[in-house]
């Protein structure tokens, strides 16, 4: 049996992060910390319901879109009062887990597993066992190894903070019974907060408590500073990386690259050292990222090729396409079939066609290229004169000169050449030559004349 309801515990500051932001909403790959809770609660089966109060507005924000219910802790007063303030979206009875929004790396089959153990206990906690139990608190046992108490570090006794068995902050809860012990907690003068771990106590007395010991210290890692939070995100990095290379994406150098939940890849892909991986990009199999480039919601198809130092936003590479090293794609652009992106081009809005170059020093915006067109090098779309946008319509098999400045709104025909170095303000028809720059003059022998005039002074 699956319990219904999870809540997650995400009304705190967080004073050690030393942030302005909340601790919960703080990144991890792309999501806020509270959202990998909260979606390891619905991989379980279970309905999250957040706790907030600290940015309240900015953490239902941030979890916006997904099937999420709220309950308002009006005053911070402890993970106690935090559990309490969320009774009154609970059923009357049944189960409720309890998870900390400051431990992302829970997995949704760890959360499942302590459920499974829970049975018919009023409280079962998930402890690990550590080298130092830090600022955890301490899971007390008596002689016979059954659980007595939870102790927070701050209140411990020597005794007790030589404990190793550490609470994980995650717990299942016989709703009934919190409903009762919850009101009857007193607030603890350290701190002037009612501590949820309390509950472990009385729970004990009524021999209702299990205690489940989880072999995983990483996954049970909180989030308390910014070390912590640099910890979990490299722990979370290294399981994606981890679940593409299984599937067969080759990673140079696994530990040197950023590669977001959401992104998929094909296997056989190639990804160099440094490359960043956001969003909702999307590649397909043989396709190569080179070092250092950064792809936020783009696709890319089979075969494709991205040499370093590239940044792709929101564009789409065909199959076979080829970008960089040094390219810079913006949304919207479209590269297709074959077509061939070099060093130093910007791509705004634009549709490369199949075939298709601009290989060096270049921006296209708002502007089609038919297939098999040719962009010199320096070649300029002026799309913007301050005012508004005008597009470039550049025809199938078209040859644009180097150092061209095509000034928008422009089409040039199928089969056109324009000469380099040309300020295109008219049309080009299909197939016609234009060529729009300043007449040379030679002037034979004038440039001994010159030197000898300079000499003579
Ligand atoms: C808590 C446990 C500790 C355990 C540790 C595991 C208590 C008293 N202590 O300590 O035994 O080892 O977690 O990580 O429970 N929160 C609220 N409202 C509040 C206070 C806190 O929603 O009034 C939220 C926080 O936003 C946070 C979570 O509860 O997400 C845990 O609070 P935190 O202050 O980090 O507790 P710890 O000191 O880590
Ligand atoms: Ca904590």
């Amino acid at each position: 049996m699956q319990a219904d309801f999870a809540v997650i515990l995400a009304a705190g500051r967080g004073t050690r992060m030393k942030s302005e932001l909340a601790k919960v909403l703080h990144p991890i790959l792309g999501r806020p910390m509270v959202a990998h809770v909260a979606a390891a609660a619905s991989a379980a089966g279970l309905a999250p319901v957040v706790v907030v109060n600290h940015q309240e507005e900015a953490v239902r924000a941030a979890l916006q879109g997904s099937a999420i219910r709220f309950a308002r802790q009006e005053q911070t007063r402890g993970t106690g009062d935090a559990v309490a303030s969320a009774l009154s979206a609970l059923p009357d009875s049944g189960t409720v887990v309890v998870m900390a929004g400051d431990a992302p790396l829970l997995r949704a089959e760890t959360i499942s597993r302590l459920h499974e153990a829970h049975g018919d206990a009023a409280v079962t906690v998930l402890t690990a066992v550590v080298e130092d139990g830090a600022h955890y608190g301490r899971l007390e046992r008596d002689g016979e190894c059954q659980p007595l108490r939870i102790v927070e570090a701050r209140e411990a006794t020597p005794d007790q903070l030589a404990i190793r068995e550490i609470n994980t902050g995650l717990y299942c809860f016989d709703i009934g019974w919190l409903r009762t012990v919850l009101p009857t907690l007193k607030p603890h003068a350290h701190k002037d907060e009612i501590y949820l771990t309390d509950v472990v106590e009385i729970a004990a007395q009524q021999r209702r408590c299990h205690v489940l010991i989880h072999d995983d210290l990483a996954e049970v890692q909180g989030v308390n500073d910014r070390f912590e939070l640099g910890q979990a995100r490299e722990v979370m990095q290294a399981r994606i990386v981890e679940h593409h290379a299984r599937n067969g994406v080759d990673f140079e150098r696994p530990s040197w690259v950023v590669v977001e939940p959401d992104v998929t890849i094909a296997p056989d892909v190639r990804i160099g050292p440094g490359v960043i991986l956001r969003g909702q990009t999307r590649i397909a199999a043989g396709a190569q990222v080179g070092a250092h480039c950064e792809i936020i919601n783009a696709v890319i198809g089979e075969d494709a090729c991205i040499h370093s130092f590239s940044q792709l936003d929101s564009a789409t590479i065909e199959r076979g396409g080829s970008v960089g090293p040094y390219a810079r794609l913006r949304p919207g652009s479209w590269i297709c079939e074959g077509a061939r992106v070099g060093n130093f081009v910007e791509i705004k809005a634009s549709r490369l066609g199949p075939g298709a170059k601009a290989n060096h020093l270049t921006y296209l915006g708002d502007t089609t290229v038919g297939s098999g067109a040719n962009i010199g090098a320096g070649t300029i779309t002026c799309n913007y004169d301050g005012f508004n946008k005008s597009k470039t319509d550049i025809g199938d098999g078209a040859f644009i000169g180097s150092n061209t400045a095509l000034v928008a709104p422009i089409t040039v025909g199928e089969g056109a050449i324009v000469g380099a170095g040309s300020v295109i303000t008219k049309a080009v028809p299909s197939d016609a030559v234009a060529i729009a720059r300043g007449v040379q003059n030679n002037i034979e022998g004038a440039a001994d004349r010159f030197r000898a005039r300079k000499a003579t002074k």
